[in-house]
């Protein structure tokens, strides 16, 4: 037993230790901060895209009425270019894909590059951040 105010053996840090272990929980905490925010960029964040929905809401619904766009409720894997009662491009009609995160992605990225002809004249957006958050609102807006 040992004498009162002194600390066991089987507590004391050998010198040089304690630093060791920092580094590696500093490693493993950004590690993790990592992995962490990986995922939320892929996932993206409905509530943001809801705001950032006001660049294409000048010619976009998400009500079931058509403006200078097809509406878009519903479009998250509707195939493209077959909203009933909306005059497409000749392009859009015939791109015949389904909405998906790939092809949404790519289309918001450069509209006249995903579906060349397109009449979609505005609504690109550079930011990939952004992109992912009216992805994942567009998500929201049900099936059609
Ligand atoms: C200046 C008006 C305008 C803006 C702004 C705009 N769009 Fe469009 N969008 C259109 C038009 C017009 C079409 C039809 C394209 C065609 O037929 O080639 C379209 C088509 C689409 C389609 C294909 C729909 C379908 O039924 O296949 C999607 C998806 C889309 N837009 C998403 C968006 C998003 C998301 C935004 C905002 C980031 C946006 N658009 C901004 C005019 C716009």
């Amino acid at each position: 037993m040992a004498p009162a105010g002194t600390i066991p053996d089987e507590v004391r840090v050998p010198k040089g230790r304690g630093r060791k272990m920092k580094l590696t929980q500093w490693a493993l905490a950004a590690l993790l901060t990592a992995g962490v925010a990986s995922p939320a960029l892929a996932d993206g964040d409905a509530a943001r895209g809801q705001t950032l929905f006001s660049r294409c809401s000048a010619c976009h619904t998400v009500t079931e009425q058509n403006k200078m766009g097809p509406h878009l409720s519903g479009v998250f894997g509707r195939t493209a270019g077959t909203v009933a009662g909306y005059t497409y491009s000749k392009a859009m009609a015939a791109y015949g894909k389904a909405w998906d995160e790939a092809t949404l992605d790519a289309f918001l990225t450069a509209p006249n590059k995903a579906v060349p002809g397109t009449k979609m004249a505005a609504g690109a957006i550079a930011n990939p951040q952004d992109r992912a958050d009216i992805i994942a609102y567009l998500k929201t807006l049900g099936a059609s």
